[in-house]
Order: structure tokens, then sequence, then C-alpha cells
């Protein structure tokens, strides 16, 4: 049976998680025998933001494919190109005639894989509703793609494992992202979904979510405006492999926690 290894790598945040990926992300990919990469760049350029050039330093790291969220819109020139990269996704539930798209298809040795990104209501912006627009994209592309994976941008850990249930038999796997603190529910749903509530955070360990924890510290004391800043100390690369098999169900799992 034929089976591929996508390794799903959590928010890269700001220098400290680029540099992480960079030094780590080919010693995982051969060592783990990794056949596809996903990876959360929301947090990439200054934590708050993406850039087209820390977009195409992501890619050249040997990234397949970049998902996003909520902080894609921090910085305007990732509009130059939001809609001609073809392997850049935001999430899916934003109004129509929002640039951008939020999915993609993409091939990993013969197999066709479509990688969806959606994003939460609950504790964040009012969107779409994610769980019909899950319904609105899996029958467009349920007869082009053998394996679909979902990367959904959340806050609460409620609201994951709903869509998770919604998707179970219909996505290969689905992954959150967005809380930066990986999660250690890993499972196969019961109709082959392998699913994680989140698979954390790549970047400075010895930080708030990726940011100087005394910034971070300030703002709870004071209550007042802090600039963020991404913190540099210790970074870490979080993430998840899903092993699949050839019906596009989830086999196994493993969790990433890969010091930089
Ligand atoms: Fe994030
Ligand atoms: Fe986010």
């Amino acid at each position: 049976m034929k089976e591929l290894k996508i390794l799903a790598i959590g928010d890269i945040v700001g220098k400290a998680g680029r540099r992480v990926l960079g030094n780590k992300l080919q010693t995982i990919v051969e060592r783990e025998r990794i056949d596809f990469v996903i990876a959360n760049g929301e947090n990439s350029a200054g934590g708050l933001s993406m850039t087209p050039e820390i977009t195409r330093e992501i890619f050249s790291y040997g990234v397949n494919v970049i998902t996003s969220g909520n902080h894609v819109w921090g910085n305007n020139d990732i509009l130059q190109i939001i809609d001609s990269e073809p392997n850049l996704i935001r999430p899916a539930n934003y109004p129509p005639d929002v640039p951008g798209k939020g999915y993609c298809l993409g091939n990993i040795k013969g197999t066709k894989i479509c990688v969806i990104n959606l994003m939460g209501r609950v504790m964040m912006n009012p969107m779409d509703c994610p769980f019909r627009k899950f319904d609105e994209i899996y029958k467009i592309v349920k007869d082009q793609a053998d394996i679909i994976i979902v990367d959904f941008h959340a806050e609460t850990t409620s609201e994951k494992q709903a869509l998770g249930w919604y998707v179970d038999g219909r996505a290969s796997a689905i992954f959150g992202t967005h809380t930066h603190v990986q999660t250690a529910d890993e499972r196969l749903l019961h109709h082959g979904t392998g699913y994680i509530t989140d698979i954390g955070m790549t970047g400075s360990l010895d930080s708030v979510i990726g940011m100087l924890k005394e910034r971070s510290i300030r703002f709870f004391l004071t209550q007042t405006r802090v600039k963020f800043e991404p913190a540099d100390d210790n970074p870490w690369l979080n993430g998840i492999i899903f092993k699949i098999n050839d019906s596009g169900k989830t086999v196994s799992m493993t969790r990433v926690q890969e010091k930089g």
C-alpha cells in the first residue's frame, strides 16, 4: 500500500521561527521521509504579518503550501502576491471578493492533494460559516483530490473539535492553528480523519505565544497599548506528521517538537 507522509508546521513567528524552519526542516524531511510540507505563515513577518519576500523565503526551505489566518492582512505588501502565488492560501470563509483563495490543489508523486484553510468565529472576527464553507469546497474538490487536508485557524477547542467531527470521513486530516500552543489530543476520528486541536508554534519558546514576554506581561499589568515584538530566544519547531493511506485516510499521527 502506498502511504504518504504529510508534515504540518504550526504558525511561524518572526525571525526566530524562520531560522528554526531553515535549520531543521530538511533534516526532519529526510529523517521522517516526508512527502509534502504545509506551514502556517501568518506570523512570519515581524510576528503579526506576512510579506512576499518572507513568503518566498519559507518556500525556499522546502515548504509546499503556506496557509495563514487573521494576520495575513497585517502588511499590505502581501496583496502583491496573494492572488498570483498558487500555493499561498488564506482562510476560505472570508466574505466573497476578498483577495486571495481559500484552498489549493497539488500533486505528490501522482496523488492529488487539496489543502483548505478555514477560520473560526468564536472569540475571533466575524466570518462566514466555516462548516458550510467546507461543504461548498468539498463539493468542488472531492472528485479532483485523493487527499484533503484542513488547517482550521481558530481560538476555541470546542469549535475545533466540532469541525473535526463535521469533516470526519471527508477530510483526510484536520489540524488546528492560531493558539500557538500544541495540544496532546491527536487522534483518529471514527471515519478515518486525523485530528489535532492545535499543532503549536514555530518560534521562540521563551516568550508569550512567540512575542517578547516582558511586553506581554506589561500589557496584562497595565491594560494599555503595548508594541508587541517577536522574541528570539530558544526557538522550536512544532507540528505534526500525518501518515495517509491510498484511500485518503489517516493511519497514524506523530507530533513534532524540534529544538532549533
Ligand atoms: Fe498565529
Ligand atoms: Fe492567528
